[in-house]
């Protein structure tokens, strides 16, 4: 059969590595594994204890398409604890992960053909999912000196319809700081640049506040999700923050493209929001791991990072062993059992000079891990 041209994106590479550690587990190797993105704990006791209750009464049917009222009021109630700003419930759209909220807000604010800039290196699915939609993906060469995140320079006249950034980003962790957000926020209304705000690692911050688009602004979209500080990726629940006049075009787009966000994960998501202990107990270990890696990485010779300010990753310039870290991650797997991220899936112009190691899992296994990459580094 016929298929599209559109559809056909680019495969996430970090998914052929944990095939990759897969097989070798397999075989009997012990993995520590520094590519996976996501946290190795369970959503959030009192989620779990909720949704077993909840489903002995409630059939859990759709839900009304733009999400729970009661979760979009709590959200909004987040907003106004820690980011000491007012957001109607109204303008909260829960939506199925963060991707869902992608896709929702790449349809109503593009049409095919427009141009949307995006920080490189950053998440890869944006650039595949704007490409199905038939949008250009626009990649903005970042530097170090930023600290990986775009400023106004990078985009200004090029005749962009769209900018994504991601504070803390992924893969570099690195934050934008309100001076530095509010800077591009105006240098897109100057253009006519709808700007997208992706938050979806916030919580998970150990270096300042992450700050929010919606301090700063109201003309915004603003993506978050129960994935990362909330411990619920396979949970697929998320939330996006439209401004006033977009709810309606949002509701009328997920009424038909998705229908609503699983209504379980919604259930949960709500009791998750209120078991802060257990989460900043998840957060105590990636302190411990992050402060680790940046202690531990540059005894194996890997230095050339940012230190991360939240997100858990680490994104390393390895230009002076490799010009192919695809090679090089495949190498450190078989020899030293530790699974890591080459970096064509964040950059594809520099890429396949650069490693994202992700500290989320147990402090115990990146103590290991470190062992064995310094033990690699030294041999190799
Ligand atoms: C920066 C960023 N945005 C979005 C996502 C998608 O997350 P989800 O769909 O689970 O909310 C990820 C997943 O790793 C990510 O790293």
């Amino acid at each position: 059969m016929k298929n599209s041209s559109r559809g056909v994106v680019d495969p996430f590479i970090v998914m052929d590595v944990m095939e990759e550690a897969r097989v070798a587990e397999a075989e009997g190797r012990h993995i520590i594994h520094m590519e996976v993105g996501q946290p190795s704990t369970a959503a959030p006791a009192q989620a779990r204890a909720k949704l077993g209750a909840t489903m002995e009464h409630d059939p859990l049917g759709y839900s009304v398409a733009l999400g729970l009222p009661a979760l979009r009021a709590r959200i909004a109630q987040h907003y106004a604890d820690k980011h000491g700003v007012t957001v109607s419930p109204e303008r909260i759209i829960i939506t199925p992960g963060s991707s869902g909220a992608f896709i929702l807000a790449f349809t109503a604010l593009f049409d095919a053909g427009a141009k949307v800039g995006i920080g490189e290196p950053g998440y890869p699915s944006y650039r595949q999912i704007l490409k199905a939609l038939n949008v250009t993906p626009v990649g903005l060469q970042t530097t170090l000196e930023n600290r990986f995140q775009p400023v106004p320079t990078d985009f200004v006249g090029q005749g962009l319809d769209g900018l994504l950034v991601a504070s803390p980003a992924n893969p570099s962790g690195t934050m934008l700081t309100a001076e530095a957000m509010q800077a591009l926020i105006d240098a897109c209304k100057a253009e006519g640049v709808s700007f997208i705000s992706d938050e979806i690692y916030q919580g998970v911050e150990y270096e300042g506040r992450a700050v929010s688009a919606l301090e700063l602004s109201d003309d915004v979209y603003v993506i978050n999700s129960f994935s990362k500080y909330f411990s619920m990726t396979g949970w697929r629940v998320g939330w996006m923050v439209v401004p006033d006049d977009h709810i309606r075009l949002i509701e009328r787009l997920a009424q038909n493209m998705f229908i609503c966000a699983p209504h379980a994960s919604q259930v949960a998501a709500l009791a998750a929001m209120d078991s802060a202990d257990e989460l900043e107990g998840n957060l105590e270990v990636y302190k411990r791991n992050r402060a680790m890696m940046i202690e531990e990485l540059p005894k194996a010779g890997l230095s050339n990072f940012a230190p991360p300010d939240g997100a858990f990753y680490i994104y390393i310039d390895v230009s002076h062993m490799t010009d192919d870290s695809r090679k090089l991650a495949s190498d450190i797997l078989h020899k030293a059992g530790v699974a890591v991220t080459p970096g064509m899936d964040f950059d594809p112009v520099r890429g396949h000079q650069t490693l994202r190691l992700s500290y989320a899992r147990s402090s115990e296994d990146i103590t290991e891990g470190l062992s064995r990459l310094k033990a690699y580094f030294k041999g190799s």
